[in-house]
């Protein structure tokens, strides 16, 4: 219980928190996220596949908070699987940047995509899959916040992919927009 209080405390506190947007290493942060999941993969194998991925205009720490929250599902809803993928890259357009985090894991019924950015809302039974429900209403609070989207697909046991853009800084990478 208290660690879902905390978890919905910090959720309404995201919505409210300042954006301090800079020019953000993506690689890097998606490099320093994994290293920090790095026990939620111990003892098992998993291939990551780290594609190209442009720099983003944003803030840092809550960037930081999507990448933590959906690469710790990716190695969560595989963790039934001898070999784990998880794929992560970018694409960049004129307006937007585009990233995905894609995983060969247990995946989900496509119907009820939308739902899961919903807090509490859970496709998987707690006692199969640990978790409050709230992570994905996080990503997309924070994403929408800098004006990006979110969205997922996903496959019944054959896995998911979760992508979010974030729009270019208009101006310099200082812009305070
Ligand atoms: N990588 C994934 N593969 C399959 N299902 C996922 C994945 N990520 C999220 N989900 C589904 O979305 C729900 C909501 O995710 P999230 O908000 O992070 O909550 P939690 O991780 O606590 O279950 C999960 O309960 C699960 O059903
Ligand atoms: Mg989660």
């Amino acid at each position: 219980m208290g660690r879902l209080i905390d978890a919905l405390l910090a959720f309404s506190r995201l919505g409210r928190a300042d954006l301090r947007k800079t020019a953000v290493n993506l690689g890097d942060l998606v490099a320093s996220a994994i290293g920090e999941l790095k026990s939620d993969a111990a003892g098992r194998r998993v291939d990551w596949e780290i594609g190209p991925l442009p720099d983003v205009h944003a803030d840092p720490a809550l960037l930081r908070q999507v990448l933590l929250n959906l690469i710790s599902n990716a190695l969560k809803y595989t963790r039934r699987r001898s070999c784990t993928r998880i794929e992560i890259a970018g694409q960049e357009t004129a307006e937007e940047v585009v990233c995905h985090v894609r995983d060969n894991g247990v995946g989900f019924d496509r119907r009820f995509a939308h739902k899961l950015f919903r807090v509490f809302q859970r496709l998987h039974s707690a006692t199969d899959y640990e978790g409050t429900g709230i992570g994905l209403a996080n990503v997309r609070c924070i994403i929408q916040r800098h004006g990006g989207r979110v969205w997922a697909e996903g496959t019944v046991n054959e896995g998911a992919t979760f992508h979010f853009s974030l729009p270019k800084a208009k101006g310099t990478s200082d812009d305070p927009s």
